[in-house]
């Protein structure tokens, strides 16, 4: 992808995406304009330069797909993958895929997604080419009242900004826990220069780092994580405290299925399901000892 292709690209993410989801009877992604989704662009082109693949029609110079990448130490993530609807199975994600594990089986490295599960094209367009699902999550968005959570917090906590300081310590305890290795996403989410992302660490008495959440607030993208945690009692003391810098909004966020207590506060503070997603792997992986909370901002578990 090209600098002067940047708005062409939005508009196809926007347009397949909303389009997938309306033809199948859900919700629009996307509620604001086309021109939102070039916050995609404009992300992962400061994170991550020239790693985007376009599929161009040689017919009509249009662009019929586009699949970022992010190069990582420990992995390549993978997203956000998009065909225009006028080229829906005609193998071009399946191609763009197919290069994207190329680049990484160049470097030895696995690949890492999210897909919905309610989306069979994406489900299976991963499935067919050999990722193996890890994880499922529940998507939930809740909408926050005006005047904040009605949530206690615990004392044995002490909840954070994250400064650029903390990023070694994020990186430590996510390779601990996940065995992943991306310091460079944390330093551009505290770095801030678009001014969309929120950091939190949460700590014991003692100092010690138990967990970190991010989110971002954009007319794109309302939605909580990547986020790390040693136990749910940590995710439920995090979520809670970033759910409340979201006053008067609805952000989305994804919980393993199997964080039981965090999806149980979750619903008694008015949680709704929206979608569920797996996290996908191919190659080697470590399975994660904490809990999870991927984001598709930048588009990672
Ligand atoms: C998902 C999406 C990217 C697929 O793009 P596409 O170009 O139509 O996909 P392809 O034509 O390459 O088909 C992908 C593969 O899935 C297979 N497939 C699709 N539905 C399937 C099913 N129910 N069971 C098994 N395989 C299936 C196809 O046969 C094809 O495999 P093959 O090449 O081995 O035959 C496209 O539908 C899209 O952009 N959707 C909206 C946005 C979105 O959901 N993005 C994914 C976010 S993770």
């Amino acid at each position: 992808m090209l600098r002067n292709e940047w708005d062409e690209v939005a508009e196809l993410i926007h347009h397949s995406t909303n389009f997938w989801y309306q033809s199948n009877g859900k919700d629009l992604i996307f509620t604001g304009l086309s021109s939102d989704a070039i916050l995609f662009c404009q992300v992962y082109e400061d994170l991550d330069p020239g790693c985007c693949l376009i599929a161009k029609c040689l017919n009509s110079g249009r662009i019929a797909g586009s699949c970022f990448y992010h190069p990582r130490k420990s992995h390549i993530s993978l997203g956000i993958m998009n065909v225009s609807p006028d080229f829906f199975g005609q193998g071009i994600a399946g191609n763009l895929l197919k290069k994207i594990i190329k680049i990484a089986k160049d470097q030895s490295l696995p690949v890492r997604l999210v897909s919905s599960a309610q989306n069979l094209d994406s489900f299976s367009l991963y499935t067919r080419q050999g990722f193996t699902p890890i994880q499922t999550f529940q998507d939930l968005y809740l909408k926050i009242p005006e005047n904040g959570l009605d949530f206690e917090r615990s004392d044995d906590y002490l909840i954070t900004k994250a400064s650029l300081n903390d990023v070694e310590a994020m990186v430590k305890l996510e390779k601990k826990l996940c065995g992943i290795e991306r310091g460079k996403d944390f330093r551009y989410f505290i770095e801030n220069k678009l001014e969309i992302w929120k950091t939190i660490l949460c700590r014991d008495t003692n100092g010690e780092l138990l967990g970190f959440l991010g989110s971002v607030d954009h007319p794109a993208s309302q939605m909580i994580g990547p986020g790390i945690a040693k136990n749910e009692k940590v995710t439920i003391q995090m979520l809670a405290s970033m759910l409340d810098l979201f006053r008067g909004k609805s952000p989305v966020f994804l919980l393993p299925v199997t964080a039981k207590e965090t999806v149980k506060t979750v619903y008694s503070l008015g949680g709704r399901n929206c979608e569920i997603h797996f996290s996908q792997c191919y190659g080697e992986h470590q399975p994660s000892k904490g809990v999870v909370m991927p984001t598709f901002m930048p588009e990672t578990f």
